[in-house]
């Protein structure tokens, strides 16, 4: 399916980043960052360009390979990894940052994933995340059509216990990022720390 959305010739959620992870980049500590989900390598070449060393993750090679063109056209390097997340061991200790922008996964994997983001970070180390709420079914302006992909403050709390959260809010928001995001929309933030 991501294959098949991918193999268009424009970027589908744009070649600029997501404008949370934007507005908060500066509080992650420069050095290696994970970007789960990463798609089409609009937020990696974001953060590649301001320094950090990025690894991005996705299990589509054609949106990988967006990405790694996305990256050569704003010369920078970026590393990129096709793997199913739900096999991928994000190693131990190992990131100073893990981004997730709208990375929905099937909730069995989904807990998987976010069990194991507490010990793949650095001490201090940061995640920042954005994903759709089910608020989101139906408005139509982007996000998954299967409820059980979204997510909640709630979830977040509890699947991600061993974070310390420094930001966490449900809100609506204008999400104008590509032609995959299309308007108001029904949003979860987080920036947690692995204290
Ligand atoms: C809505 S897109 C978001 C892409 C990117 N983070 C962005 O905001 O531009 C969701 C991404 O999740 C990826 N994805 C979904 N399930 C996955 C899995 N099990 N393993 C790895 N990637 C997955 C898809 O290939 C797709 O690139």
């Amino acid at each position: 399916m991501w294959d098949e959305k991918y193999s268009a010739e424009d970027y589908i959620y744009g070649t600029e980043p997501n404008r949370f992870l934007e507005e908060h980049a500066a509080e992650l500590a420069p050095g290696d960052v994970l970007s789960l989900a990463e798609g089409e390598g609009r937020n990696a070449v974001y953060l590649a360009g301001l320094g950090f060393r990025v690894t991005a993750v996705d299990h589509s090679p054609v949106g990988l390979a967006k990405a790694r063109r996305l990256a050569a056209d704003n010369g920078v390097e970026i590393e990129t990894i096709c793997a199913d997340l739900a096999g991928y061991e994000l190693g131990s200790g190992r990131w100073d940052a893990v981004v997730s922008i709208f990375g929905h996964l099937p909730p069995e994997v989904r807990r998987q994933v976010y069990a194991r983001i507490p010990g793949a970070l650095k001490p201090g180390g940061i995640l920042l995340l954005e994903a759709y709420t089910p608020e989101q079914m139906g408005r139509g302006t982007g996000g998954p059509r299967s409820a059980d992909l979204l997510v909640t403050a709630d979830m977040l709390r509890e699947e991600l216990a061993g974070l310390e959260f420094l930001h966490l809010e449900e809100l609506e928001r204008e999400v104008i990022e590509g032609r995959g995001h299309t308007g108001l929309s029904s949003v979860v933030q987080a920036i947690a720390r692995k204290p």
